[in-house]
């Protein structure tokens, strides 16, 4: 792991910490805690949902609810476990009665995600769901029509792969959604393939020279 990338880990920890203490907007008032983000600090996969639940709330951790198993099952079916990714949402504070994030709430919230994706750099952000596809993408075209499309964006100042994806609770009880999300899911490990970058050249070593001859013994001994 190169210094840079080190680097990019404490900063994150320590805006982790700075977070925990948010004011910026209503949310505070009726959170347990600030549930900032979990997982690989330097992945290549993130993914991004909605706002904190019930479950999330008290444990301060993402997607640790139903919809979290299922999120971890179709993960493992590409070979992926959650500490090999990084888990945020668009709200980092539970929303009353799990109610949809409002307009303002995400735009207090968004320099906290913007600035993650900043520090983490993944080459791929699945935006599970409405809020963060049309957060990261700035387009309003919604889930169902998105969905499965790999698109380019820029966050920040850095460009980014978003792939849009159903969210896994709107798919725990409609099966033909759990059907084309893992379909979705399936073509991950190919959009990570293309994204990464091309391994370093080959240069190639420069031909050795050719050795020089020891000097003859009567001219070694003629120094002394
Ligand atoms: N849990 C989360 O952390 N985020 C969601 O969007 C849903 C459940």
């Amino acid at each position: 792991m190169g210094a840079a990338e080190l680097a990019g880990i404490d900063r994150l920890a320590e805006y982790a910490a700075a977070t925990a203490a948010c004011t910026r907007c209503r949310l505070a008032e009726g959170r347990t805690q600030v549930v900032f983000g979990s997982g690989d600090p330097s992945a290549d996969l993130m993914f991004v949902g909605e706002a904190p639940g019930f479950h999330e709330d008290k444990q301060g951790v993402p997607f640790v609810g139903q919809a979290g198993k299922l999120l971890e099952r179709l993960l493992a079916g590409i070979g992926l476990e959650r500490s090999d990714v990084y888990i945020a949402n668009v709200l980092k504070c539970r929303p009353p009665g799990n109610r949809d994030p409002q307009p303002d709430e995400i735009e207090a919230c968004e320099a906290h995600l913007f600035h993650q994706l900043e520090l983490i750099q993944p080459l791929v952000v699945a935006t599970l769901g409405n809020f963060a596809t049309k957060l990261l993408s700035g387009k309003p075209h919604g889930i169902t029509r998105v969905h499965g499309t790999p698109q380019e964006a820029t966050v920040g100042s850095r460009r980014v792969t978003l792939y849009p994806l159903f969210h896994p609770a709107a798919a725990l009880y409609t099966p033909r959604m759990l059907q084309t999300l893992e379909q979705d899911f399936a073509r991950i490990p190919a959009l990570l393939e293309r994204e990464a970058p091309a391994p370093a050249p080959v240069i190639p070593l420069p031909v050795a020279a050719p050795p020089v001859p020891a000097p003859a013994q009567a001219e070694q001994l003629g120094l002394f």
